[in-house]
Order: C-alpha cells, then sequence, then structure tokens
C-alpha cells in the first residue's frame, strides 16, 4: 500500500509486510493536480466508476466513451461530476484519451474488450486501470503481461475486495502470526442472476470465484499451486451450468485454501465477501465477510490486545474502488509499480481457470501446466511480432511472472 493510501484511510499498516517499492521508469504523474480520468465501458460499474472519480480527491472525469449510443452522457450525467458539460464522450477511449490528454483510463468494458483496449492504450503511452477479470481468456491475460513490459506502460487490474480494512487486517493477521495451514472461504447467497451468466461456462467461478481467489492469495501471501474442484448443478437451478462449487486448493507455502461457493442455497445469506476462516501456526481468525475479524490467539492478553488494536481502527476511509483509484494514482505520482499490477494479478485469475479445468476434466490441476498451455495459445495468437518474441524468451511463465514484481 502507498504512503498515501495509508495516510488517507488514517491506518497504521506497519504490522504488514512492506517490500521496498518498485520504481517503473515511466514518467511520474504530477502530484499538485487530480488526474485527469476517462472511464471507458460506461456499463454498471463504469456508472459506479464514474461516481468514484467525480467524487475522488485524486481524479477528475474528463470524458467517457461507450460503443453504445447516448450510454457515455447517461454515466457522466448521474456521476455528480461537478461540471458535466465539461466532460466529453466518445466510442473509442484510448482516442479520446489522447484528444483530452488524459492521464489514465479505467477500464470497464466487458471482459473481451479489455484485449484490444489495454494494448492500444499501452502502445499509445496511456496507464490502464482495468476491471477484473484482467482478461477473458489466459492467453490473453498473458499476451497483456507481454504488452506491459514491452511498453513499459503501468496496468493495474482492479481488485475491489482486496480494498477492504478487515482484509488489510487479517494479512497483517497472518503476516504476525503464521503461515497458515488451512484458509476457507463460504459464500451463499440465493441469487437469479438475468443475461450472460444464465447460460455462461461456470459463471460462479468466473464472477465470483475471482474476488474470493485473489482475497486469498493477499491475506496469506502465498501462490496458487494446484487445484480440485467439483460442480454441482441442482434441477432448480436457473443456470446452465454450475453454479455451487467446490475448490481446494494448494498453495505455495503448503497450506490448503478451500473455497465452497453457491447460488442456488436459499436462507442464511453470507455477504458477497463470503465468510472466513483463517487457521495459521500461531492464531487463527474469523471473519463474517462485513463486520471486524475476530482474531485468537492461545495467549488471552495477546488476543485481547489484537482485538482491541482492530477496534480501534474505526476512521473512515475509502475502500473497494474509490481505493484502487487512490493507488493507482499514487503509484503513478511515486513512479512506483502499483498493488494488483498485471505480473501479480494474473494467479487469481489463473485460479479461476485452473479451477474451471479441474470441474471439466475431473481431476487436479496443476497451475503451472495450465499458465504453460496458455503460454503456447499466446503465442500462436500474437499478432505482435515484439510481444510473441517476448513470450517466447520466458523461461517459465510462472518466473516472468514473478520478476516482473
Ligand atoms: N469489482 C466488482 O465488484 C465488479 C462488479 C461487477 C462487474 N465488474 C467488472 O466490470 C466489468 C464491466 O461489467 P459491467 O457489469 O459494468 O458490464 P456492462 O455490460 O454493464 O457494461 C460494459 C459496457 O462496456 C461497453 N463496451 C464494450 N466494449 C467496449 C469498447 N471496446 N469500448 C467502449 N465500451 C465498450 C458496453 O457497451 C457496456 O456499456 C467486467 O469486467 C466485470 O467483471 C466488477
Amino acid at each position: 500500500m502507498s504512503s498515501d493510501l495509508a495516510a488517507q484511510q488514517g491506518t497504521d499498516t506497519s504490522a504488514a509486510p512492506a517490500p521496498a517499492p518498485r520504481l517503473t521508469g515511466f514518467p511520474r504523474l504530477p502530484a499538485d493536480r487530480p488526474a485527469r480520468v476517462v472511464v471507458v465501458g460506461a456499463g454498471a460499474m463504469g456508472s459506479w466508476w464514474a461516481r468514484e472519480v467525480a467524487a475522488s480527491a485524486v481524479a477528475e472525469l474528463v470524458g467517457v466513451a461507450d460503443l453504445v449510443d447516448g450510454a457515455a452522457q447517461r454515466v457522466i450525467d448521474q456521476s455528480g461530476t461537478p461540471a458535466p458539460a465539461s466532460v466529453r464522450t466518445g466510442t473509442d477511449g484510448v482516442d479520446l484519451a489522447l484528444e483530452l490528454g488524459a492521464d489514465l483510463i479505467v477500464d470497464p468494458t466487458v471482459p473481451v474488450a479489455h484485449h484490444p483496449v489495454t494494448v492500444k492504450a499501452l502502445h499509445a503511452g496511456i496507464p490502464v486501470l482495468g476491471e477484473k477479470p484482467v482478461t477473458e481468456t489466459l492467453p490473453e491475460a498473458l499476451s497483456l503481461v507481454a504488452h506491459a513490459e514491452l511498453t513499459g506502460v503501468p496496468f493495474m487490474v482492479s481488485q475491489s475486495r482486496r480494498f477492504f480494512r478487515q482484509v488489510r487486517q487479517l494479512r497483517a493477521f497472518v503476516a504476525s502470526h503464521g503461515p497458515t495451514v488451512m484458509t476457507s472461504a463460504f459464500f451463499s447467497l440465493f441469487v437469479e442472476h438475468d443475461g450472460y451468466r444464465r447460460s455462461q461456462r461456470h459463471p460462479l467461478l468466473r464472477d465470483m470465484g475471482i474476488h474470493a481467489f485473489d482475497t486469498a492469495r493477499y491475506i496469506t501471501d502465498a501462490d496458487p499451486v494446484a487445484v480440485t474442484a467439483v460442480g454441482a448443478r441442482p434441477d432448480w437451478s436457473v443456470y446452465s451450468h454450475d453454479a455451487t462449487v467446490s475448490a481446494t486448493f494448494e498453495m505455495s507455502d503448503g497450506s490448503l485454501f478451500a473455497y465452497h461457493g453457491s447460488w442456488n442455497a436459499r436462507g442464511l445469506p453470507t455477504w458477497w465477501n463470503g465468510e472466513w476462516r483463517i487457521g495459521a501456526q500461531r492464531g487463527s481468525a474469523t471473519w463474517d465477510g462485513t463486520g471486524a475479524p475476530l482474531l485468537g490467539t492461545e495467549d488471552e492478553e495477546e488476543t485481547a490486545r489484537l482485538q482491541a488494536a482492530v477496534a480501534a481502527e474505526s476512521a473512515p476511509e475509502p475502500d473497494q474502488i474509490a481505493a484502487s483509484l487512490v493507488e493507482f494514482v499514487s503509484a503513478l505520482r511515486e513512479g512506483r509499480t502499483p498493488m494488483c499490477e498485471v505480473h501479480e494479478n494474473v494467479l487469481s485469475f489463473a485460479m479461476v481457470e485452473a479451477a474451471v479445468a479441474s470441474v471439466e476434466r475431473g481431476q487436479r490441476v496443476e497451475i503451472d501446466e495450465l499458465l504453460e498451455q496458455a503460454r503456447s495459445e499466446a503465442i500462436a495468437a500474437e499478432a505482435d511480432p515484439a510481444a510473441r518474441e517476448l513470450l517466447q524468451s520466458w523461461t517459465s511463465v510462472r518466473e516472468a511472472l514473478a520478476a516482473g514484481q
């Protein structure tokens, strides 16, 4: 987390591990004015992003783009921006950003558009704060890693759940009481979504899994190695494919992360964050997904001290996408790599795709095998010769991702 973000949040993050910031070499954004932002994609998330940009102390909304006639203007009208008439609209977000001299684009387009929009922006020298998932497919995600390396232009994927105070507190707890041995996230909420999710393959993993998987990596500070997953489709489900899934990940520190999720069970809903239990060497924690986490050790005094420290953190702070925006702008101002930069993010998306592959194959799937298969597909599909050469030059995907962080 940046010092700016910690200062805005008024919290002590000293307990969390803080590696030296990695500098990017990309020209720094001036800190004496708000960042000029174009939002690309004026749907549900684009509306939320426009409101957050308009309300942010570190950014201003200068443009909104969408392919659909009238959509961009509707998003501007509901954004609360102080001078809506001065916010420009367009159909191509990158062209609009270049025309307006924007400092960055926020990209809440549909996942299939993430790759083309981001490649164009990076080659135009415009930093990108993209929505999750990084792309529609894993080969596309690796292609974007290559384009980010080639251009040296910052690209962060917004994983909004990371920016809850409680998630940061759980990470700090694990840093001082870990390593973990078993972490579980249980998500159960009866939802009958309309639209594409009804016919999508593995809609729960693709829509919700990514949030829990990225959160688990962040809390435990461990990366996925392999997964075994199974899905269920009860006959009352409105979804064509499994919206109930159980997945167990083997993590790089030898621990297990178990995810159980369902859109099919009525009653006793969890919050959207799910319910968590984290078991570690020197203590355990539970979180109901909304209130303060409960922290426990075998020492009563220490437990009371930890719980008091959590309760003391009550000042309002930006969270979710508002905090994500602060993190990206702070990183651009400080010339450092932001949290959730694409190299760091790809493994969260790989967890989704590996769980999907495990459900489909009915067997355990190794993340590295999936990453290397995706690299072959990315090389075959890559239109840019320099990006293709870069993908071919990696010793392994895992090493390339680690080297870029
Ligand atoms: N962080 C979260 O909690 C969260 C929640 C919901 C959705 N999301 C993510 O946000 C993204 C958008 O989701 P949504 O629900 O807003 O979808 P949506 O369908 O409501 O909106 C997407 C918009 O993008 C536009 N678009 C598509 N291609 C474009 C292009 N090339 N240029 C400009 N506009 C383009 C579409 O016309 C549409 O208006 C997805 O990646 C989704 O996973 C994140």
